[in-house]
């Protein structure tokens, strides 16, 4: 059985749209996109030729990425941020007021959004603070068992905000129970900050396997906003039928390209020994402070925290110009904080106005 029949069948139907660049290079005389005949600056500046829609999916920029996460071009499609992965597979995979996606919170907020944008429901196996906030997963496995509405497993490795990373044997079991049932997601956003083997390579003998990454966190380009959908060439198939018809900005193609260049991966090595450093320092500057009743380091670039009084913790810190993540709104993680790890100097404010915190609460 093949995934498109996973998809939604309007979806694989229709007859997608066809843009002009995509039916031609930008070679020759332009006479087939509407666009000004002039480029933008005058001072032959325009070396990325604004003036001319980009490449729906920049040729370079997609080998690049094929070349960093070990997989063909095909298998490939770049994307505004994972963000818009998430998006696309729910709208390519979940019929309206049919279909569910199946998540596991406290996780990453957005599978949530997209799902109830495109109107499917969400099936959650939540995780338990009691339990260390680790993942259920026989709690998953029986959902997928039972409830035939699922269609996409959202799975974080290490997942934000907890820090964990999904289990091997639990994701083989998983993905043998969802063949030709639903599609297995596994947003590997923070992947580059632990040390394991990354789900990419189990795509192969998967078909249902989808590996989200980005360059928004290791990479240190959330403002360019890049991120690749790996998959097979099936699935980047129908996401490329809903993507928008040009969704990379010249200037975004270009610095994601030089973003990915050796001596900027040398550069990327550099950073994640210092950042893994840090983060040692935050957790030594934690330690023993009394209002912190539990700490979750997990294996990424964030600490998760149960305090006493979060709200007051978090409003003490923005006053003096440190701004953490809170969970006013969640009832599980309502006493809980999310500290990203930062550079020497942030850590040395912060460890300031944790200091300042301790002597006015005590
Ligand atoms: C687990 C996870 N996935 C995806 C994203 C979004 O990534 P992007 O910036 O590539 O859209 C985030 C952002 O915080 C995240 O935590």
């Amino acid at each position: 059985m093949s995934v498109l029949s996973l998809a939604r069948p309007e979806i694989v139907a229709m007859q997608p749209y066809s843009s002009a660049r995509k039916e031609a290079p930008a070679r020759g005389v332009l006479l087939n996109a509407n666009e000004s005949p002039w480029p933008l600056f005058d001072d032959n500046n325009d070396h990325l030729s604004l003036n001319r829609y980009p490449d729906p999916q920049p040729h370079e920029l997609v080998e690049a990425l094929a070349g960093l996460y070990s997989v063909a071009c095909d298998q490939v499609l770049v994307t505004r941020g994972s963000d818009e992965g998430i998006d696309l597979l729910t709208r390519v995979f979940c019929r309206a007021g049919i279909d569910a996606i199946l998540q596991s919170p406290p996780t990453f907020g957005m599978y949530r959004i997209a799902a109830q944008t495109q109107g499917a429901a969400v099936v959650s196996v939540p995780r338990q603070s009691a339990n260390g906030f680790a993942i259920d997963t026989a709690g998953m496995l029986e959902a997928i068992r039972q409830d035939q509405r699922i269609r996409l497993v959202f799975l974080t490795s290490p997942n934000n905000p907890t820090g964990d990373c999904v289990d091997e044997g639990f994701l083989a079991e998983l993905l043998a129970l969802s063949e030709n049932r639903a599609i297995v997601v596994v947003d590997e956003a923070y992947a580059e900050f632990c040390d394991r083997a990354s789900s990419i390579r189990l795509m192969a003998g998967n078909p249902q396997l989808v590996v989200l990454r980005t360059l928004s966190k290791a990479w240190a380009s959330a403002g360019l906003r890049c991120g690749a959908v790996l998959a097979q060439p099936e699935v980047i198939g129908l996401l490329q039928r809903i993507i928008a018809p040009y969704p990379l900005a010249s200037p975004v193609a270009a610095l994601a390209l030089r973003a990915l260049q050796a001596d900027m991966r040398a550069r990327q090595q550099q950073r994640l020994t210092e950042l893994h450093e840090n983060k040692q320092i935050l957790l030594r500057l934690l330690k023993g402070r009394s209002f912190v009743l539990e700490t979750w380091p997990g294996e990424a670039n964030f600490v998760l925290l149960k305090v006493r009084d979060a709200d007051g913790l978090l409003a003490h810190c923005a006053r003096l110009g440190v701004i953490l993540r809170a969970y006013a709104h969640d009832s599980v993680l309502r006493d809980c904080i999310r500290i990203s790890v930062g550079s020497r100097q942030d850590l040395a404010a912060l460890e300031q106005a944790l200091d300042r915190w301790e002597a006015t609460s005590t």
